[in-house]
């Protein structure tokens, strides 16, 4: 799938970017500051209904205005679908495709598929595991969309227990009948929850095996992945191993009502809840240790980059190639890890790519050129020879720039 078309109004510092996109790599290029991450973030907005750099709405809304626009030409499997979403923070968003209003936003996840990676990755390897849940549950809802609702519902019925657990220390008797009825919702999307994680974990693995060792190089460690949760059953952070067997959705429901009915006491004395997949963890290992505290910077880096090359490869190997956006990554990157990522990008249908510096970009991926300066995104027209169809790039120095 690519984008062909890109409009957002009122979106971070843009009143309105009017862009015509093409399948390919396309590089937003200018000074710090002009907004060149703010548009793919628009792009990255159309696909998770959420920012790779905030967690709240109302940063994307430009200042002094109370609604931003984002608006895509999408084209997949041969259709053209116009995507049109309104942010509206504080209040319901809207969305719209090809004109018809959707009955709830998160009915377009899945629609526009994107795989991003920007600096702000790095917390995948060193951030706190609601930075991996977040992760996982958005590459499980682009995957699978129908597990939008499962999420959605989790997390409303996480609530509605949290605040009932908050008051029944005090109202006694009454709450916890009422807190069994909330318990059986819980765990029974927890369960769900939780088995579509476990697959996707299991699923994931290999491709991040196989892509820290093409971004590391050779004699780097071994990358694994693992999954940790506050059910046994559901796993206890080892590295995933394909031939052991996955519980099902309803065997980790029944487990999740047995350590609920164990932790039941306190649960209630510190009114939260304890058992869940909203308090489990993604576990990156590399070689004999976790990623997370023992990794230096350039394997946290390269992890980083792995995990998103992985997720990348998975979606592509499951339908078409999700569009692939790269926010000012190549300055960060050494030669090595440069090429790694050019080979992957330069085969994408469509690769967004942010860079101050033009010449950061590997030379194969500088196809189209668009100029991001004033409050305007600018076309460039074609460099005469941009080195197509080769990967290597004979100006790599591995030099870092600052971004
Ligand atoms: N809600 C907003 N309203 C107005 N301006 C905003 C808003 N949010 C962010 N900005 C402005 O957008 C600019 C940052 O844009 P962006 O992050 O896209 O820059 P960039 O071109 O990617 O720069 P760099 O090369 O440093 O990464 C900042 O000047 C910031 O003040
Ligand atoms: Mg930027």
């Amino acid at each position: 799938m690519y984008l062909r078309h890109l409009q957002v109004g009122q979106f971070r510092s843009w009143e309105l970017a009017d862009l015509a996109l093409t399948p390919g790599p396309t590089v937003l290029v200018g000074r710090n500051g002009q907004g060149k991450t703010n548009l793919v973030e628009a792009v990255g907005y159309l696909a998770t209904l959420g920012s790779h750099r905030v967690s709240a709405d109302a940063p994307l809304v430009r200042h002094g205005a109370t609604q931003a626009v984002v608006r895509a030409a999408l084209r997949k499997d041969e259709r053209e679908l116009l995507v049109e979403v309104e942010i509206n923070p504080g209040r319901a968003n809207r969305v719209r495709v090809n004109r018809a209003p959707l009955q709830r936003p998160r009915e377009l996840l899945g629609l526009v598929r994107t795989v991003l990676f920007a600096p702000e990755d790095l917390a995948l390897v060193r951030g706190d595991p609601a930075e991996r849940r977040r992760f996982l549950d958005d590459l499980l809802v682009s995957r699978t969309p129908r597990l939008a609702g499962v999420r959605s519902d989790y997390d409303r019925v996480l609530k509605q227990r949290n605040a009932l657990l908050k008051t029944a220390k005090l109202a006694r008797g009454n709450a916890l009948a009422t807190l069994e009825v909330w318990d059986g919702h819980l765990t029974e999307l927890g369960g769900q929850l939780l088995a579509a994680r476990l697959q996707l974990v299991a699923d994931l693995a290999p491709y991040v095996t196989d892509a820290y060792a093409g971004v590391a190089g050779p004699g780097a460690d071994r990358a694994a992945l693992g999954y940790t949760s506050s059910v046994p059953l559901a796993g206890d952070g080892t590295p995933a191993d394909p031939d052991r067997a996955l519980p099902r959705a309803d065997e980790l429901a029944a487990a999740l009502r047995d350590r609920i009915a164990e932790r039941r006491k306190e649960e209630v004395d510190r009114g939260i809840t304890l058992v869940g997949p909203h308090r489990d963890d993604l576990v990156l290992h590399l070689g004999p240790a976790p990623a997370k505290g023992y990794a230096s910077h350039g394997e946290s880096w390269s992890f980083a980059l792995a995990v998103k090359l992985a997720c990348f490869a998975l979606l592509r190997a499951e339908g078409d190639d999700p569009i692939l956006v790269l926010d000012d990554v190549f300055a960060e990157l050494d030669a090595g890890r440069r090429s790694a990522l050019a080979e992957v990008a330069g085969s994408a249908e469509q690769t967004l790519i942010t860079a101050a510096v033009a010449e950061d970009v590997p030379v194969a991926l500088r196809g189209t050129r668009v100029q991001v300066a004033d409050g305007r995104a600018t076309v460039l027209p074609a460099e005469a020879d941009p080195g197509a169809g080769s990967v290597s790039d004979d100006e790599e120095t591995g030099e870092v720039h600052g971004g």
